[in-house]
């Protein structure tokens, strides 16, 4: 954040309009709105704020704020209305300067809100703690209650203050808050039965009806409804931006807050009703015997309820809007009030209700924020006060409000000229007199005691016979014709007999700023302020404790006969203790401004501004203030501003500070009727003097700027360097540091690496040689103790048990063993190889020998048996041996050989004479004779043969005869085919190509089949030179009969065959063997 050290810093346009150069309405104006579009809204003249209303909420009022403020000096921060209110309150709190602050300006210039900004920043920088915050709590609450009942939308502001108010904040000797005083100035009480065009009423009563409960208004008898009620305009009934009811709990909250007791509140709102519904009340003509009209009220509902909501009787208030009694010495006169009569005296009963209940209210607040203690105490005065009105239709109140701001403006010419002055003779300077327009002779025409129009007024009211209003203008017509600030249509002043502008009806002033017509029109009415006493006596008799207390006049045991004071001159008194009160104190000014009539942000309309400029009388006050000097300093923050632009004052300046300005403005040259030495401040006559000096610092700053940055920049890169240096030397001793211990530690670990192998060495050497002995000697205790052990136990052996085991054992094993051979003995089968029996065995441990024992014993059984054998009989099993080898399993035939023994010779040949000769034939011996059938390849009949076999060959011989056949060398026979069944066919097949083929092969059957094979086999099987003879076991095998070869095929037979085997030629080459099946 930036720190301004005075209010020349970052200037927008200038802050002070002291400076402005060149001095014209213009620049003042255009100043003004460059200030304003840029959110600036305050400007100076010298002491003097001038405030431009922004329309908008602005973030300067914030508690930051309020802190930059706080204790600084006027113009050393940006204009700001804290600034002001800092000042004030500093110097009512240290110097014990009683203050006032003085907010004028037009109505919704931003009077009302100023003065709550000077009121919240004197809460926030004033002492703290839980008393003092009540109290500030109450003078801040105290507003918005005063809001709600005396202020009104307007065209010219939705929230303008319809009363003066001027509050006196008490403090004690340290600056807390006492308490405070508030009195009001007239408030706008026409407005209660009246509104203009886009106008409001009051606002409590559209906050009454909005925000109150239902059961509330049920207990006023109100109805939400704002359109029933007469008093009430409705065109603008509600306003953009205003929650009337919310404001209402806000008031409810507040008057709390202030100290109002429940029932008083109470009492307040039924007071409002009572307004809202005197308000209701019409009237109608009722014609009467003296011809005459007398009013009578149309409708007496609204009469009945609000009689009971203020405790009246209904008979007299209703007479009372009928009649009038006149009193006059020890007389007293009924009259009849027409419809005209009963309207005005029910408004003025509303206008005074209303606006005496505001003053009960004001008071009130004022019991509450009273301060409590009596002893002396500081005041700081706030006076919001209605602005300046020029109207289209301006009437009595605009003509009293124009005259108290006339009044205003005149003490505020009176005090700046005053204080200016006082200064230059405080400070010892000369003074020169000043030329600027005096409003005293405006005051003057209005409030002279003699021909003021004032006085004329009450001397209208006052006087006996027929007053009008006219007759009033006739008089100032008259008296004032002669004034020149007053204009008349009428007067004799032939200058505005031909002002079209002017009718004839209305006077004109010209006010400090501006001319303003008021039309005389109910003038002497409202300086009358005529309450009928009827009225007010029967307000009187009301059984309500606050209205009572509103209208004491109509207590019957103080009748005043005299006339009440008039309004003007209770106002002119009222203007002129607040004077006087002013006059004693310090006077602080607020300026307000509204820079555009259609209450927006944003725009600034300049002939709007220029007007309010004007009558203000901004422009004088500037040209007072630089009258003489333009611009003004206290020495010390003078030098210190500018101290850099002389050398014997920079840096330093030790002697006084006045003598360190004189150096610097000697060494500048400024010329010496630029400026004045005062006692403790620099006189400046111009501000181009000012300008020259700022526009001198300013370059003197930008060359300090730059010696300091390179000052700065030096130092910056000498640290840099020396920051670099001590780094570097740090750096390189760690660095050093790290190498040599890196270095120690490799060293280090070497050596620990050296040792420890050196002492490995030795230890293992040691642990070796330790180990050896350790071994030498348990070897040593080993051999020994086994030594020792085998010698005891050979000793003791006898002795021990643990070899009884074994020998049981063994001689267990033995025992059965034993039994189990001699048991075998016993049970041993026959010696017959093909008996199959042989003992159980007794223990399964001897499975395995019992089945070997069993394997043994039948072959030596078998070789025993044969042993037994003779040679021939040995041939014999041979041959049955060679029997099976060839046809167990594979010829039907075989198992009924096995149990006929081969006997070889059948037919007996040798014995048998019939074949001697056959016998003689055959040169070996016979090894099998027998008759066989030969089988006839033509018929497949069988024809016996008898079939010889000898060592060499075979023989077929007639069986009858003896003569043989056929006789074949073995050597020639290559193969027999016999068939798998039962039968005994067999076919012999010859080599071919050997002598015997020629006949071709033999097909012969014999029931000895399986011995004439099994020897056919073994001759070749014996012979050396001969190969074995095939054997084809075969159902169908193919025989060379000469030339042909025929197939024998061998077919189950069936019973149809009958029993035997049969065979049968099918054809030429198929010879069928039927067999029957076992
Ligand atoms: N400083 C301000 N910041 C924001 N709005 C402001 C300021 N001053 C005035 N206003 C606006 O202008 C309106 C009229 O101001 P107000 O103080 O009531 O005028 P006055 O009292 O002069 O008639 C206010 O209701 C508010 O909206
Ligand atoms: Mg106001």
């Amino acid at each position: 954040m930036e720190v301004k050290t005075s209010l020349l810093d970052n200037m927008i346009g200038v802050g002070d309009m002291v400076l402005i150069e060149p001095l014209s309405e213009d620049t003042f104006i255009e100043n003004l709105r460059k200030r304003f579009e840029h959110n600036e809204i305050y400007t100076y003249i010298g002491s003097v704020v001038i405030s431009m209303n922004p329309y908008k909420s602005l973030p300067i009022y914030t508690a930051e704020k309020v802190e930059e403020y706080r204790n600084r000096n006027f113009y050393e921060l940006s204009p700001h209305i804290y600034a002001l209110a800092d000042e004030a309150y500093r110097s009512l709190r240290d110097q014990d300067k009683d203050q006032c602050i003085l907010i004028t300006g037009e109505s919704g210039a931003g009077k009302t809100e100023a003065s709550k900004f000077v009121m919240s920043y004197v809460a926030a920088v004033c002492g703290k703690g839980q008393e003092v915050n009540k109290v500030k709590e109450q003078l801040l609450q105290s507003n918005p209650v005063l809001e709600a009942f005396g202020n009104a939308k307007t065209v010219r502001n939705d929230n303008s203050s319809r009363f003066g108010k001027y509050m006196d904040i008490e403090f004690d000797f340290k600056g807390d808050p006492l308490g405070g005083v508030i009195s009001n100035y007239l408030l706008e009480k026409s407005r209660v039965v009246k509104q203009p065009r886009g106008e409001r009423n009051f606002h409590i009563f559209y906050q009454l009806l909005s925000g109150a409960s239902d059961d509330t208004l049920k207990k006023l008898k109100l109805d939400r409804d704002f359109s029933k009620y007469n008093y009430l305009s409705l065109d603008s009934a509600t306003v953009n931006g205003l929650d009337d009811a919310a404001c209402f709990r806000t008031v409810r909250n507040a008057m709390q807050i202030v100290g109002f007791m429940e029932d008083e509140v109470q009492s307040v709102l039924e007071l409002v009703a009572a307004v809202l519904k005197l308000g209701n009340l019409e009237f109608k003509p009722e014609s009467r015997c003296n011809g005459f009209d007398e009013s009578r009220i149309k409708d007496k509902n609204d009469l009945k309820e609000m009689c009971e909501l203020l405790g009246i009787e209904q008979s007299v208030l209703e007479r009372a809007f009928s009649f009038r009694t006149v009193e006059a010495k020890m007389e007293k006169v009924s009259t009849t009030l027409n419809v005209a009569q009963a309207y005005y005296a029910r408004d003025a009963l509303a206008k005074n209700l209303y606006s005496r209940l505001f003053s009960w209210l004001v008071n009130r607040i004022n019991e509450s924020i009273k301060a409590q203690t009596k002893s002396r105490k500081k005041v700081m005065g706030v006076l919001d006060i209605y602005g300046f009105e020029i109207f289209e239709d301006n009437s009595f109140e605009q003509f009293i409000i124009n005259y108290c701001n006339e009044k205003l403006q005149q003490i505020f010419i009176e005090l700046t000229l005053r204080e200016e002055q006082e200064e230059y003779i405080r400070e010892g300077i000369e003074w020169t007199n000043i030329e600027y327009f005096n409003n005293a002779i405006i005051c003057d025409l209005i409030e002279n005691n003699k021909n003021g129009i004032l006085a004329m007024l009450d001397e209208e009211c006052l006087r006996p016979g027929t007053v009008t209003d006219e007759t009033f203008l006739d008089k100032l017509n008259t008296v004032c014709a002669e004034h020149q600030h007053f204009e008349s249509r009428q007067s004799k002043n032939s200058k505005f007999l031909t002002d079209h502008s002017l009718p004839h009806n209305c006077f004109r002033i010209q006010h400090y700023a501006g001319k303003v017509l008021y039309r005389v029109e109910g003038f002497v009415d409202k300086n009358n302020d005529l309450l009928y006493r009827d009225l007010s006596q029967a307000m009187y008799k009301a059984n309500h404790s606050l209205i009572k207390i509103l209208f004491p006049e109509g207590n019957p045991a103080k009748v005043n006969l005299k006339r009440p004071l008039t309004a003007g001159f209770q106002f002119r008194a009222s203007v002129g203790t607040l004077m006087k009160n002013l006059l004693t104190k310090n006077p602080n000014y607020i300026r307000c401004i509204k820079p555009n009539d259609k209450k927006a942000a944003h725009i600034f309309t300049d002939s709007l501004v220029c007007h309010q400029v004007r009558y203000l009388g901004l422009m004088e006050n500037v040209r007072v203030r630089r009258a003489g000097y333009a611009f003004r300093q206290a020495y010390e923050p003078c030098l210190e501003r500018y101290k850099m632009l002389c050398k014997q004052t920079w840096p330093h300046w030790k002697g006084p500070a006045r003598e360190g300005v004189e150096v610097l403005l000697k060494n500048l040259q400024v010329p010496a009727e630029e400026f004045a030495y005062g006692r403790s401040k620099i006189f400046i006559r111009n501000p181009r003097t000012l300008f020259f000096l700022e526009e001198k610092r300013r370059q003197c700053l930008e060359d300090l700027a730059t010696l300091i940055q390179k000052i700065y920049r030096g130092w910056k890169c000498r640290t840099h360097f020396l920051l670099l240096k001590k780094s570097q030397v740090v750096v390189a001793a760690w660095y050093r540091r790290f190498a040599q211990q890196k270095k120690y530690q490799n060293i280090r670990s070497s050596a620990l690496v050296v040792q420890s192998y050196i002492r490995g060495w030795k230890a293992r050497k040691l642990l070796r040689e330790l180990k050896h002995k350790k071994r030498c000697e348990e070897a040593v205790t080993t051999i020994s103790a086994y030594w020792h052990g085998t010698q005891v136990r050979r000793e003791y052996r006898k002795f021990f048990r643990a070899n009884a085991g074994k020998k049981i054992y063994d001689f267990t094993i033995q025992r059965i063993m034993q039994k189990y051979f001699m048991g075998l003995k016993k049970t041993m089968p026959s010696m017959s190889p093909v008996d199959k029996s042989w003992p159980a065995r007794p223990y399964g441990f001897l499975d395995g020998m019992h089945q070997e024992l069993r394997r043994i014993f039948h072959l030596w059984r078998c070789k025993k048996y044969r042993s037994q054998f003779t040679e021939e009989k040995k041939a014999t099993y041979e041959e049955k041996l060679a029997a099976s080898e060839l046809f167990k399993d594979k010829k039907a035939l075989y198992p009924s050989s096995v149990g006929q023994p081969f006997k070889g010779d059948y037919v007996e040949i040798t014995k048998n004479p019939k074949y001697q000769k056959l016998n003689s034939l055959v040169e070996d011996k016979v090894l099998l004779a027998d008759v066989v059938s030969k089988i006839n390849r033509a018929n497949g009949k069988g024809a016996p043969r008898i079939f010889l076999l000898t060592k060499k060959s075979l023989v077929l011989a007639d069986q009858k005869t003896g003569q043989v056949k056929a006789s074949v060398p073995l050597l020639d026979l290559s193969s027999v085919s016999v068939s798998t069944q039962s039968d005994g066919f067999f076919a012999l097949k010859l080599k071919e190509g050997s002598t015997s083929a020629a006949k071709g092969d033999f097909l012969l059957s014999s029931d000895r089949l399986i011995e004439i094979i099994t020897k056919l086999h073994r001759i070749g099987a014996a012979s050396a030179e001969r190969n074995q003879i095939n054997i084809d076991i075969s159902d169908e095998f193919l025989v060379q009969f000469k030339q042909d070869k025929v197939c024998v095929k061998f077919i189950p037979g069936t019973p149809k065959n009958g029993n035997g085997v049969a065979c049968k030629r099918k054809n030429n080459r198929l010879l069928e063997v039927s067999v029957p099946s076992p």
